[in-house]
């Protein structure tokens, strides 16, 4: 039976395609298509038209179209890139390059290389409640804190201020290009870690600039940078595996720093203080829950995970032994803080406080080894492996 489609005055170079090609929608390859209108350049574009997407064109005394098997073969092989909604596929193909999850794909486009194309290597099930959750909780760093509030410190609490800022600043710098490395390594599939870590980078942009901005307040200058703990920084840097660049960055690293913020925050003695360290505490516990919920599923789908863990953790320490750990100067910095005051009682107080600290960061990382799978005696000697510079 054939087909007809009327254009009117509508021109194929101002939309009239769209109604060809839907007539030809319904149609299968072989069978006719009638076009008619008015347009002066109808013949004209239908044939160039029809060249272009595998159609035969006759332009007699009636303008018909064939249909060709073009469009069709095209979508031959086409696949669906696993379901919008999720949960990921378990092997994301590297051929499905940047489509969207769910998308019907075309076959022969490049694909995406990606490093990490299988779920368990980067996922944790509470990815996207944790997305939604840090979305929902970004901060603007010029209101979040009153940058007017009074800060007239003496000047050695002023100074330890500085001091343990300037030590804060290197850290959130690492833990800013970490999560930016990972997410460039992911397969897109995985979207919601991929967001997950976009946020997380921008939260250590922000803790950058409100710690540094902090550290400028009283007009000084800015702490020392000890080399041992760059160097602490430095091994995160080029930990090649996702699991583990989490597991050394997050469930360590972030799960000690989360100790020493409250610390900080307790101890703060001007309101600026206390308020940049309650914004980045807020933010890292997301990054710790990430981290240990990922590294718990790596772990729950491969026990040998384990066993890999264990030597990173390893690897670092023995690569970290010749250096100091933690600047001595930012250990001091924190004893006066938590002392308030030059009193030799006060100091006393201050150091208890810090050792205090030191066993609260080893509790919380062992807690967590614990939750990952290590057994209790195990997770205690990791935990005091762990790095003297905390991250
Ligand atoms: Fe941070
Ligand atoms: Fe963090």
């Amino acid at each position: 039976m054939p087909t007809t489609t009327d254009l009117d005055g509508l021109g194929l170079d101002t939309g009239g395609h769209l109604l060809v090609g839907h007539a030809l929608e319904q149609l299968s390859p072989g069978d006719q298509l009638t076009v008619t209108g008015r347009h002066p350049a109808l013949a004209v574009h239908l044939a160039a038209w029809c060249r272009d997407q595998g159609h035969r064109f006759d332009g007699g005394d009636q303008l018909v179209i064939t249909k060709g098997a073009a469009g069709q073969q095209r979508w031959h092989g086409a696949v669906r890139a696993g379901d919008p909604a999720g949960p990921p596929d378990q092997a994301a193909d590297q051929r499905w390059g940047l489509a969207a999850r769910g998308a019907l794909v075309e076959t022969g486009g490049p694909p995406i290389g990606a490093e990490w194309a299988d779920r368990d290597h980067v996922w944790a099930d509470i990815a996207p409640r944790l997305y939604a959750a840090a979305a929902a909780a970004q901060w603007d760093p010029a209101t979040a804190v009153d940058w007017s509030a009074q800060v007239h410190l003496p000047e050695a609490a002023e100074h330890a201020v500085v001091q343990i800022m300037t030590y804060l600043v290197e850290n959130e710098q690492a833990a800013l290009i970490i999560p930016a490395r990972l997410l460039s390594k992911i397969h897109p599939h995985f979207r919601e870690v991929m967001q997950l870590l976009a946020t997380q980078a921008a939260d250590e942009a922000r803790h950058v600039e409100i710690f540094s901005r902090r550290a400028m307040l009283g007009g000084g200058p800015l702490g020392t940078s000890s080399a041992g703990g760059r160097a602490s920084l430095q091994t995160l840097l080029t930990e090649p595996d996702f699991t583990t660049a989490s597991f050394l960055l997050s469930v360590l690293g972030e799960g000690t720093f989360v100790d020493l913020l409250r610390f900080v925050h307790r101890h703060a003695p001007d309101p600026v203080t206390a308020d940049v360290t309650r914004l980045a505490l807020r933010d890292e516990a997301r990054h710790v829950a990430f981290g240990v919920a990922h590294t718990a599923h790596a772990a729950r789908a491969d026990p040998g995970y384990l066993g890999l863990l264990r030597q990173a953790v390893e690897r670092r320490h023995a690569a970290l032994l010749d250096t100091a750990g933690l600047n001595n100067v930012v250990f001091d910095a924190l004893v006066l803080l938590a002392a308030g005051s030059w009193e030799p009682e006060a100091i006393s107080r201050g150091f208890a406080a810090v050792q205090q600290l030191q066993q609260a960061m080893d509790q919380g990382r062992r807690r967590r080894l614990a939750f990952i799978g290590f057994p209790p005696g195990e997770a205690a000697e990791l935990s005091a492996l762990h790095t003297r510079n905390f991250m």
